[in-house]
């Protein structure tokens, strides 16, 4: 798997999305392999921190599209899924540096992030709908909570982007920098985390999650179904073709 890299230096695991040619999209492999990674990054007494990052010029352009159309099973123990409970639950501090684009996932994930680094070209999307898919990663609850509805009726009905501003802004990243600087800062923060007592950060982010934790899970199911279902209807089948095919989705008949 050299789509998804991982390095474990110093006390903390860094996870690289290595597919640029394909903009970072996230097949079903990847998903695997960084949910094999959290698993091993939770077991291992010797990872204290896990840092997620992409390309100076993209994070991620969310799911494959073309995996979406080709195998388009999404049940509770696909690795989409998998990768999700395993960041969302992730005992030990997530962080990421984002630059360019943050596509569906790409910025869903970062909800589960604690520390977010973004370069100033850093733009983040959930267009699910029009996709004719319905949100993830508890995004429904999440973005809501953090953006207020109406921002979120914004990016999760209509699908529109926002910037780095506007991220910082509402508390979802923690920083804007230069490009070229977002991975190196993602790194150093994570150093000093490393040296940090370990237990002391697993009981604080526990106890500063506890409100949101059943809540979180809960939804998240409750998405994957009518993901899943939404997956093989008509708008989706659609919409997919439309990207492998360059051109605008025609919901008309769908
Ligand atoms: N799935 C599969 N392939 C993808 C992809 C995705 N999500 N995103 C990009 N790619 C591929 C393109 O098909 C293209 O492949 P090709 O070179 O074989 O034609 C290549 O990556 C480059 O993408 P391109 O669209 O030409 O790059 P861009 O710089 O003009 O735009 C994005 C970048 C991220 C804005 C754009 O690719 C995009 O919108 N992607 C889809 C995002 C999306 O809807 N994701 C699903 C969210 S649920």
């Amino acid at each position: 798997m050299t789509d998804i890299l991982t390095d474990i230096a110093n006390g903390v695991m860094t996870i690289t999305f290595n597919r640029v040619e394909k903009k970072n999209s996230i097949t079903s492999a990847m998903y695997a392999a960084m949910a094999d990674a959290l698993a091993l990054a939770q077991a291992d007494a010797a990872v204290h921190v896990v840092v997620f990052q992409g390309h100076e010029t993209i994070f991620s352009a969310g799911n494959d599209i073309g995996d979406f159309l080709n195998a388009p099973t999404a049940t509770q123990d696909s690795p989409v899924f998998r990768f999700l409970r395993g960041i969302s639950t992730f005992p030990k501090p997530v962080l990421a540096a984002v630059c360019g684009p943050a596509v569906g996932i790409g910025t869903t994930m970062l909800f589960h992030c604690d520390l977010v680094y973004a370069g100033d070209n850093a733009a983040f999307s959930m267009p699910f709908v029009n996709l004719g898919l319905c949100p993830e990663a508890a995004s429904s609850y999440l973005a809501p909570q953090l953006m207020g509805y109406s921002r979120a009726a914004e990016a999760l009905l209509l699908g529109e982007p926002f910037m780095a501003e506007s991220a910082l802004e509402m508390g979802l990243i923690s920083r804007i920098v230069p490009p070229s600087e977002a991975a190196a800062l993602a790194q150093g923060q994570a150093q000093k985390l490393a040296a940090k007592p370990l237990n002391s950060l697993i009981e604080t982010k526990r106890l500063m999650k506890k409100g949101q934790t059943s809540i979180v899970a809960e939804r998240m199911a409750e998405e994957g179904d009518s993901f899943g279902r939404l997956l093989r209807e008509p708008a989706a089948r659609e919409a997919f073709t439309a990207f492998m095919e360059k051109r605008k989705p025609d919901f008309s008949k769908t």
